[in-house]
Parts: C-alpha cells; structure tokens; sequence
C-alpha cells in the first residue's frame, strides 16, 4: 500500500468519462463556449481495465463517475455496466441531470444505488443564466423518476453571492420534502475564477451559509467519515444537509482521492496542475503493469498539497 507521510492514501477514484458537456456553467466556463471531448479520449474498455489495474495497485474501492457530463458520451453505458461489475464497496455517479431518463433503463440494469445531481436553482430563468444549456424541468423530471426507482440522490449546490443565494431556503425545503441529501459545495479557485474577483464577489463561506439556514431550521453538526469532503448537519425529523467547505475547513489532510481522465492521465491532486499518462499501460501483461503503476501512483501521490491553493486547468474536464 503506497502512503503519505500525512498517513494519505489513495482509495477513491473519480473516472471522467468525457471531457465535454452539454452545459457551460458561468462558474466553469468563463466565454460561455461548450466544453468538447478531449483529443485522445480512452475508450470504455481501457478506462474500465484502468480501473480496475487501480483499484489492485492502488487499493482503490470505489469509484465515482464524472466529467466534462458523463451522460453524454456513448460509452456511459458501457462503463458503467463494467464498472458496476467490478467487486468495489461502491460505485456513484455525479451528473447534471439533463439526460438522466434518456438513461434510466441502463442504471436500472447497472444496479447503481445512488447519483448526485448539480443544480443551482430552481428558478427556470437563473437556471439558463448559470447553466447556459439544458432546461431546469428535465432536470427535475430526471430528479423524480430516479427517486422513483429508488436511487439515493444528492443534489449539489454551488452557492454564489450574486446569482442564487436566495434560493438556499427553497432548496433546502425542495430537498428535504424528497429525502435529497443538499450539499452545498463553496466555491473554489478554479480556472477563470483563479485570478478574478468574481471569485471574492461569489464566494459564500460555511458560515455565511449556517446563517441563512438557521433562520427556518434547527440543526446540528453530526460525524463524517474520516476522508469525507462534506461536514454534515442533521435537522432533527427533517433530513440531513453537508457543506463541503472546501476553503473554511479544508480536506486536504485526509484527502484520498485520485482521478483518471477520459485522456488517460491520473491526478493526485485537483488543486495541482501535474499529470502521469498511464492510458499505455493497460496494454501490459500483468506482471509489468503493476510495478509501473506503483511507480506513477508514488508520483501522483507526491502531488497531494496540504492546502487548498487552486488550479487553473483541471477542474472542468476532471469534474470535482
Ligand atoms: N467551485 C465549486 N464547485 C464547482 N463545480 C464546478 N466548478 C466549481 C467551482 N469552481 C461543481 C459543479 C458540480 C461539481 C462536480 O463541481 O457544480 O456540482
């Protein structure tokens, strides 16, 4: 097992299946333009032996799939069908819902339990604004029948000062009325937002947030999992919501997330812009693949930062 100095090892893996989407988020993607897929993007079947070289050298156990949209490329099915077949303790897809009962009948076939959904608003005409693709009813159609097939659904949040602030109370209630876990996630230095001031005109810490919300709700803090990114709150007979407080209370210290782009790099480290090509060795025989991969996994562990800094690239291909 390959461990930091910090006691960080890797143990979640986040696969992006595509770099494109169908939206082009304000917050994301600064000119508005639509994300395309990378140039050498991995098919399915080298992404999922990718996976599964990772979770024997790496001891990774679960795997969330990402993107760029994820639903968008023709191998989702695929993947995940695989990746759902791989002994992992757990499998989860993050996606903005647009196409989700276009592939209702291949995550009913997967057996996958559960997906966290981004949404911003419910506000139809923020939605465009911040989105700047789909349509926010599709959304919350895919949202319902997916908790009708019984999914456990998160819904994340991105919080910003100038656009949907308001809507944290609508929400929360939306969330709660449905048994949706609502995890607001604070705005982070990527891309654009690294160098501009519309990161400080957006920013909304965790505590600015816990104010708006206890002005309707009582709640309280509960434990998180050690490597969790999310901290937890319980409102008693109500639900639950998280916060991942990603500059009030950094996670860097018990990060143990690695990421394998659609173009076959690894990631140690969103907040670090280095990369390690491993899209050649799932061709070896096994037993040279596995001192290889030790060696780019050493590597890509050593990006690992202590805090938080951002990064400029990473974040709109590799999905969070
Ligand atoms: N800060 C915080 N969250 C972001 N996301 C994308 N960019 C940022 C950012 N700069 C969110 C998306 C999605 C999740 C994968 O990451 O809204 O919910």
């Amino acid at each position: 097992m390959i461990v930091d100095k910090f006691g960080r090892r890797f143990r979640n893996l986040r696969v992006s299946l595509t770099a494109a989407c169908n939206y082009a988020c304000s917050y994301c993607v600064p000119d508005g333009k639509r994300l395309l897929k990378a140039k050498n993007e991995l098919a399915a079947t080298r992404l999922l032996k990718g996976v599964s070289l990772l979770q024997q050298a790496a001891g990774i156990d679960k795997v969330r799939i990402t993107g760029g949209e994820p639903l968008v490329t023709p191998k989702f099915d695929e993947f995940l069908l695989g990746v759902t077949s791989l002994p992992l303790s757990d499998v989860s897809l993050t996606t903005n819902g647009q196409l989700l009962l276009k592939k209702k009948e291949v995550i009913q076939e997967s057996g996958l339990k559960r997906i966290n959904v981004s949404l911003d608003t419910l506000n139809p005409i923020r939605f465009k604004k911040i989105a700047r693709g789909g349509d926010l009813q599709t959304v919350l159609n895919g949202i319902e029948e997916m908790l009708h097939i019984g999914l456990k659904v998160k819904i994340n949040m991105v919080p910003l000062r100038t656009q949907n602030l308001s809507e944290v109370p609508a929400m929360l209630d939306y969330c709660l009325d449905r048994g949706i876990e609502l995890r607001f996630i604070e705005l982070m230095r990527m891309g654009h937002l690294l160098n501009s001031s519309s990161f400080s005109n957006d920013f909304v810490s965790m505590e600015s947030l816990l104010d708006i919300i206890a002005a309707n709700h009582t709640f309280a803090r509960t434990d998180a999992p050690y490597d969790s990114t999310a901290v937890r709150f319980q409102i008693p007979d109500k639900g639950s919501f998280g916060i991942i407080a990603n500059e009030s209370e950094p996670f860097c210290r018990a990060c143990t997330r690695l990421r394998l782009s659609s173009d076959g790099y690894l990631y140690g480290c969103l907040s670090n812009s280095n990369k390690h090509y491993i899209g050649d060795l799932v061709d070896l025989p096994a037993h040279l693949v596995l001192p290889k991969l030790q060696g780019v996994l050493v590597n890509s562990l050593s990006d690992k930062r202590l805090s938080f800094q951002g990064e400029v690239t990473v974040m709109k291909f590799i999905g969070g």
